[in-house]
C-alpha cells in the first residue's frame, strides 16, 4: 500500500510517498526560510503564494521513479496551521485525488509529529511520551495508543522555538534563530548571564518561555557595546535555561506518569545540547528516549503520508473543504 503524502502547513512545502512495506521510498522538501528571514518570521500571504510556486516541482521530486498508477491513496495536512497555506496543499491533493481516482485523507500535523517516531523506530511501542517542541507548539503529549493522546504539559506562552527565535532577532542573528543559537553558544558560557528559570518548581508540567526572552532583552539593553562574545555568553546561558526547564519538566512527567520510553519531535529536536541533557537523563532515570533523524525534526512530508497510512480513508472524495487553522488533538475523531 502507496500513501502520497503532502505537507504545506507553514514554511515547508513538502511531498513524500510511504509504502507498508518497504518505509518512505521519495521525499522532498523545500523551505522557504530565506524568503521569510528578511521579516524576522514567517509573513502568511507569501508563504502561500511559495507553496504554490513550487509543489509542483517538489511533487516531482518526491515521486521521480515511482508510478503515479501505484499510489493507494493521499494524506494532506489539514490543519492546523497558515490558513491559505494549508489551502495549497489540500487543493493540489484533491486534484490528484481526482485525477488518479484515490482517495484523500486530512490528517492533523500534531498528530503527525507524534506519531512518526514510529516510522523510523520499529521497536517504539506505546504508551509513550512525546516532547513536542517546534516554532508554533511546545507540549508533553502522552501517546497511550494510536489515536489516543492526551496533552499533560504545555506552554502557557511562547512556543520554545519562537523564544529561541526572539532571543535570535534581539542578538542580532539570522532568522530562524535556534540553529544560530546553537552555534554561538558553542563559544559562550552558560553561567555568564543568570537568566530565570520559569515554572521550573510548579506542581505541574506546564511550561513558559516569555519572561525568560523578556529576562535576555532587559539584560541586552543594559550592554552599551555589543560583541561577539558577549552574544555567545547570552546564546550559552539562554539555552542552557530552556533545557534546564525542559529536563526538569520531563523528569517530573516520569515521575507522574511511570511512562519509561520517550520521544521529542519538532524543529528544537535538533538541538544537540537539548539531545545531549536527554541522554543523560536515560542513564539517570532508566528511560529510553528515541531522537529523530534531523530531517525528520522539523515540518515534513514523510510523516503525513505515515500517518495517512494508519487512518486510511473509506471516502473517495471531498467536496468541502477541510482545512482548519486551529484543530486542537483533542478535537480528532
Ligand atoms: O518544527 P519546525 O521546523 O517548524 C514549526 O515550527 O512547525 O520548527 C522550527 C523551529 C524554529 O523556531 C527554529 O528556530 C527551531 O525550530 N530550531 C531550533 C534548532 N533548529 C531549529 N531551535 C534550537 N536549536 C536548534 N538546533
Ligand atoms: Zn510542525
Amino acid at each position: 500500500m502507496k500513501t502520497l503524502g503532502i505537507e504545506t502547513s507553514c514554511d515547508e512545502t513538502a511531498v513524500a510517498v510511504y509504502d507498508s512495506e518497504q518505509g518512505i521510498i521519495g521525499e522532498s522538501v523545500f523551505s522557504q526560510i530565506d524568503l521569510h528571514a528578511e521579516y524576522g518570521g514567517v509573513v502568511p500571504e507569501l508563504a502561500s503564494r511559495d507553496h504554490c510556486n513550487k509543489i509542483i516541482k517538489v511533487f516531482k521530486d518526491a515521486t521521480n521513479g515511482i508510478d503515479l498508477n501505484s499510489i493507494d491513496q493521499i494524506a494532506y495536512t489539514a490543519g492546523p496551521g497558515l490558513l491559505g497555506a494549508l489551502l495549497i496543499g489540500e487543493s493540489f491533493a484533491k486534484g490528484l485525488s481526482y485525477s488518479l481516482d484515490i482517495p484523500l485523507i486530512p490528517v492533523n500535523h500534531l498528530e503527525g509529529h507524534l506519531v512518526s517516531p514510529s516510522m523510523e523506530f520499529e521497536e517504539i511501542e506505546t504508551p509513550y511520551i512525546c516532547l513536542l517542541v517546534s516554532g508554533g507548539h511546545t507540549m508533553i503529549v502522552d501517546v497511550k495508543a494510536f489515536g489516543d493522546y492526551e496533552i499533560i504539559g504545555q506552554s502557557v506562552d511562547d512556543a520554545v522555538g519562537e523564544a529561541f527565535d526572539k532571543v535570535g532577532k534581539l542578538l542580532e542573528l539570522p532568522y530562524p534563530g535556534g540553529p544560530h543559537i546553537e552555534r554561538i553558544a558553542l563559544d559562550g558560557d552558560p553561567k555568564s548571564y543568570k537568566l530565570p528559570r520559569p515554572m521550573l518548581h510548579s506542581d505541574d508540567l506546564n511550561l513558559s518561555f516569555s519572561g525568560l526572552k523578556t529576562s535576555v532583552l532587559y539584560k541586552v539593553k543594559e550592554i552599551d557595546q555589543m560583541h561577539d562574545f558577549i552574544k555567545s555568553n547570552i546564546a550559552a546561558s539562554f539555552q542552557a535555561a530552556v533545557i534546564e526547564v525542559l529536563v526538569k519538566k520531563i523528569t517530573k512527567t516520569i515521575e507522574l506518569t511511570g511512562r519509561k520510553e520517550i520521544i521529542i519531535a519538532g524543529g528544537v529536536a535538533a538541538n544537540k545540547k537539548l539531545r545531549t541533557s536527554m541522554k543523560e537523563l536515560e542513564d539517570a532515570l532508566d528511560i529510553k528516549v528515541f531522537y529523530p533523524d534531523l530531517k525528520y525534526c522539523g515540518d515534513n512530508a514523510a510523516m503525513i503520508a505515515y500517518l495517512g497510512s494508519l487512518r486510511g480513508s473509506s471516502k473517495n472524495k471531498f467536496v468541502e473543504s477541510c482545512v482548519r487553522a486551529r484543530w486542537p488533538l483533542s478535537e480528532l475523531s
